[in-house]
């Protein structure tokens, strides 16, 4: 029985700064951004929007009354959590109407949570296939103004609905993962930001993906000739390129040409967005199937999933019949209807959403999104459906 994805959707806020902008107001040339690191456009969140908002958006658009019925698992992999005991995904299945005979909850490793509930969703849909999970990637990325790490923030959820026959991909076989205790990147209890330590995570990044990339090929006996594309993580677009580059050392020209083709369709929305953390290798997925248009049914794609901490993780999906037919195809047309605001209105929004006030209110103004949060009244958080 094939199980995979069978519909994936992504949300983020309607705000952007353009990185050309925010390079000049920090005194560094351009092409450090938009090359150097690989960033276009970075996706700026307002205080009304957080991972339940953002997660009900993306999942709200492509579910079906049908699908709802059919949802029994719920989870939500962040590290932006809202609330130290009670899970998004609790809110989130009250947000899209689902049934209350489910499983919710919440799961964490950094960026790698949204993979470790992929994977749940996949033991689970094996065993009951007349289920369908609903998997959740929803983060905000925040590093702190004028730091290094601030060019790599970022936001925004990636929803997929997992069941058995799915209309686009299909897990195939294991994986191969790797643990470690490493302090790459953390964000210590109380912390607003994260606190890392940039150029060592990009270090352990590669080194985490040369290991369960290497071990997965020795496992299977697969060379990099198998693989018709290869998506990653993407802290940054230029990370995804570094690991690329050790992939290739092993390929052939036109193998190599393949792959870098389509690590561009795989980077676009990426590029736009920023750092999404958990949700970021399923956005480069769905980058990478709704631009490509080489790729054809039977194809194997890998993925390598890394959290820092450190969790990394390579496994393979092979495309499904027909699955163009399937994709919504709606990101791009999304991502251009965003509004671009100055460094100016940036700063002052990401100060405004490092504290939220209880008994507060929020301007809902600037957000045009079905579910927002709308403030926090003793201390209970407040969501709106507005349809
Ligand atoms: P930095 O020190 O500002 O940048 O920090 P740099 O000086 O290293 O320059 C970056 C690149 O731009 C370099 O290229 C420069 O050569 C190039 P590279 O050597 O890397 O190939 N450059 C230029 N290129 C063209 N024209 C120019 C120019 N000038 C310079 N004029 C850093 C960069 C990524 C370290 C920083 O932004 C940071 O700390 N980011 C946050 C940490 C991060 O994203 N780490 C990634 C791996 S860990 C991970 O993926 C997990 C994570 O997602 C969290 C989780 O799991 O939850 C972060």
């Amino acid at each position: 029985m094939d199980i995979g994805i069978d519909k994936i959707n992504f949300f983020t806020s309607n705000l952007y700064v353009d990185m050309t902008e925010l390079a000049i107001a920090r005194n560094e040339d351009p092409d450090k951004y938009l090359i150097g690191i690989g960033q276009s456009k970075m996706a700026v969140i307002p205080p009304t929007q957080d991972i339940v908002t953002m997660g009900a958006n993306a999942a709200e658009s492509m579910l079906t009354d049908e699908d709802k019925e059919d949802i029994d698992l719920v989870i939500v992999g962040t590290e932006s959590g809202i609330d130290n005991s009670k899970s998004a995904a609790a809110y989130i299945a009250d947000l899209l109407g689902l049934r209350d005979d489910i499983r919710t909850f919440e799961i964490k490793q950094a960026c790698y949570g949204a993979t470790a509930a992929l994977q749940m969703a996949k033991a689970q849909v094996t065993l009951n296939p007349d289920s369908k999970a609903l998997i959740i990637g929803a983060d905000i990325a925040k590093y702190g103004l004028n730091t290094p790490g601030e060019v790599t923030q970022g936001g925004g959820a990636v929803a997929m609905l997992v069941s058995a026959n799915p209309k686009l991909l299909s897990f195939e076989g294991g994986s191969t993962y790797l643990s470690r205790n490493i302090m790459d990147f953390w964000r210590p209890l109380g912390h607003s930001e994260a606190l890392v330590d940039g150029k060592y995570s990009s270090n352990v990044y590669l080194d985490f993906f040369n290991n369960v990339y290497s071990n997965y090929k020795d496992k299977t006996g697969f060379t990099i000739d198998n693989f018709e594309a290869l998506l990653f993580h993407l802290p940054y677009t230029k990370m995804g390129l570094k690991a690329l580059r050790e992939a290739q050392k092993d390929a052939d020209a036109k193998v190599s040409a393949k792959l870098a083709h389509r690590f561009e369709d795989s980077r676009l929305y990426n590029r736009q967005v920023g750092n999404l953390y958990t949700g970021s290798l399923y956005l480069s997925l769905l980058s990478l199937l709704e631009n490509n248009d080489d790729l054809k049914s039977g194809d194997r794609l890998g993925l390598f999933s890394y959290g820092s901490g450190a969790q990394g993780e390579f496994f393979a999906m092979l495309l499904r019949k027909d699955y163009r037919k399937y994709l919504m195809n709606t990101t791009n047309e999304f991502l251009q209807k965003r509004t671009c605001i100055s460094v100016e209105e940036y700063e002052k929004i990401y100060l405004k959403s490092l504290h939220y006030e209880n008994n507060s209110e929020l301007d809902l103004d600037m957000d045009d999104a079905q579910f927002v949060l709308t403030g926090i009244k003793e201390n209970q958080r407040q969501y709106k459906n507005r349809i």
